[in-house]
């Protein structure tokens, strides 16, 4: 197990456009490993390559659904459809929500950690969670399209 530490808001690491992975080798799988296990340490539904300061196209998600882990090296999404909003918030800034209006449901076309090509489909969560981390590789964050920020209130 080896869980990294998480790149915070206000990084420059976070705003770059990350490079597609070209090596499909033990040290991508060793990359998997550490981002599944820093995710799951963080108690997170998702986690992106720059998040700990790696500047890849790689994602893995967990929704906690039938799907399990999801890995995604060189991810695009390829359909999405429907509207949903609510809450939204980001491992790289722990304790904040922002209220984000995203596609219902999204198709992502992706490489496994073979290279081989692959589609998946999810809805709800899970396209939420493919539309945030995707956006990670291309330095985009969600309190860029957010709408307002969730501040909850303190108990007294
Ligand atoms: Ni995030």
């Amino acid at each position: 197990m080896a869980v990294k530490e998480i790149v915070k808001f206000g990084d420059d690491r976070l705003r770059k456009v990350c490079h597609p992975v070209e090596k499909f080798n033990l040290r991508l799988w060793l990359l998997l490993r550490d981002m599944a296990d820093t995710m799951y340490d963080a108690e997170g539904v998702g986690l992106a390559g720059p998040q700990i300061g790696i500047l890849r196209r790689v994602v893995v998600i967990d929704v906690q659904d039938d799907n399990g882990l999801i890995e995604l090296i060189n991810p695009e999404i390829i359909a999405m459809e429907g509207e949903q909003a609510g809450p939204e918030g980001c491992l790289s800034k722990p304790g904040r929500q922002g209220f984000v209006t995203r596609p219902d449901k999204v198709t992502v076309r992706a490489q496994d950690r073979h290279g081989k090509f692959f589609e998946i489909t999810g809805e709800g969560l899970l396209a939420r969670a493919f539309c945030h981390e995707i956006d990670h590789l291309d330095g985009k964050l969600y309190i860029d399209i957010e709408d307002h920020e969730i501040v909850e209130e303190e108990e007294a």
